[in-house]
């Protein structure tokens, strides 16, 4: 079975088609870079053994994805690209609707003209409403977004069911992931913001490495266990997995959408974090209570029940674990791929 990667050379991406080789699929990879290096690719195909082919495009492109469509027998696709800073999508909304809504489309219309019917999409907890009761379940209300980000995946979701509901032969599994933490064991790839981490644990990694003075704690008077914001962090590898459960899934219940969260169901706050990764390293991590960031809530955390129960998948790395690896990524690559 050949797998088409969108956006195989970021952070999730790169980790999935690894885990994609060891399960025996067959990987073409298409990215355009703008968030990403080519240096990933080289070292994803050395972690994996294989040498998959891989196109510099921009998914917006349908003419370039009906030609490797053309050049490769496609059974599923997995789609990661995508643009993803919160507050950059606040600053550029444009930008990510046009980059985010036309690789969809243009995807999709691609995937219909070539007769594949099978999509794995990258959704996000930040579909969910900000007042849901936690745990999250996939049947908590969705909208309500604080970020033009969070409105492209609930747009991209809507796009994908309206187009599976119109075909009648398309096949839409819909992963949403909660907190992507860590890296491959190996300490060759991993997770390497282009700007200023907008995301905690690359922030505290650096952190940890010296490139930033401390971690600004969002607030610590928030209704938590400490104060501290609490999401759910899962590893990256984990989620991976996760990936691969859904193209098994996805082949054995044909047509329709189906949604899935992905994440550990525990919460974790900052101040549990910032423990963990100092206790898994040994290194310190200076830190200062600041402002709350706004647009935050103070917790966020999935039920897995539906996960385990359809994709017989859950969690099996440890937060220690995740953090041990993040750190294994960043003392290697300080600079990350650069
Ligand atoms: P990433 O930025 O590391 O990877 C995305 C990749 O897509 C990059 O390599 C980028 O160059 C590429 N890309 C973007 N637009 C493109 C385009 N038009 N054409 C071709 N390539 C393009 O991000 P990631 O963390 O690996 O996230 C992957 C997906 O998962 C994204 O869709 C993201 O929104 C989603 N997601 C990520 C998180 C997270 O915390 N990392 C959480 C939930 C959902
Ligand atoms: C986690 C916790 C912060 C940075 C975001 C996106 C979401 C999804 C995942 C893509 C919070 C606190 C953070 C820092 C801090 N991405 N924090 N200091 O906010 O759960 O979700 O990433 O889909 O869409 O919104 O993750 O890593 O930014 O924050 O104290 O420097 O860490 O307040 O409590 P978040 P995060």
């Amino acid at each position: 079975m050949t797998i088409f990667v969108t956006g195989g050379a970021g952070y999730i991406g790169s980790h999935t088609v690894i885990k994609l080789v060891e399960n025996g699929y067959d990987v073409v990879v298409a990215d355009n870079f703008s968030n990403s290096k080519k240096e990933a690719v080289k070292r994803t195909r050395e972690l994996a053994g294989k040498d998959f082919p891989l196109y510099e495009i921009d998914i917006c492109n349908e003419r370039m994805l009906s030609k490797i469509f053309t050049i490769h027998d496609i059974d599923c696709v997995i789609h990661f690209a995508g643009l993803k800073a919160v507050g950059e999508s606040v600053e550029k909304p444009l930008e990510y609707y046009k980059n985010n809504l036309n690789s969809t489309i243009a995807l999709l219309s691609a995937m219909k003209s070539h007769n594949i019917n099978n999509i794995i999409f990258s959704s996000s907890a930040t579909v969910y409403r900000p007042d849901n009761k936690m745990p999250l379940t996939e049947d908590s209300l969705t909208g309500g977004c604080t970020n033009p980000y969070g409105w492209t995946k609930f747009m991209c979701e809507q796009i994908i069911t309206d187009t599976v509901n119109a075909t009648g032969r398309l096949t839409a599994v819909v992963l949403r992931y909660f907190n992507p933490i860590g890296a491959h064991e190996s300490g060759r790839i991993g997770e390497d913001p282009q700007d200023t981490p907008n995301n905690i644990m690359p922030y505290i990694a650096q952190t940890a490495v010296g490139r930033r003075e401390f971690l600004s704690v969002f607030g610590d008077d928030w209704d938590t266990v400490d104060g501290t914001g609490v999401r759910d962090y899962l590893h990256v590898v984990d989620l991976a997995e996760g990936h691969v459960a859904a193209i098994k899934y996805a082949t054995e219940n044909p047509n329709g959408t189906s949604i899935f969260n992905l994440g550990t169901g525990k919460g974790v706050s900052v101040l549990e974090l910032v423990t963990a990764f100092e206790e898994a390293t040994g290194v310190s991590v200076p830190r200062k209570i600041t402002q709350r960031r706004p647009g935050d809530i103070a917790t966020c955390y999935t039920a897995t029940g539906k996960a385990k129960e359809l994709l017989g998948w859950e969690t099996k790395k440890t937060l220690k674990e995740a953090c041990a690896d993040t750190w294994n990524w960043q003392k290697n690559n300080p600079n990350g791929y650069v």
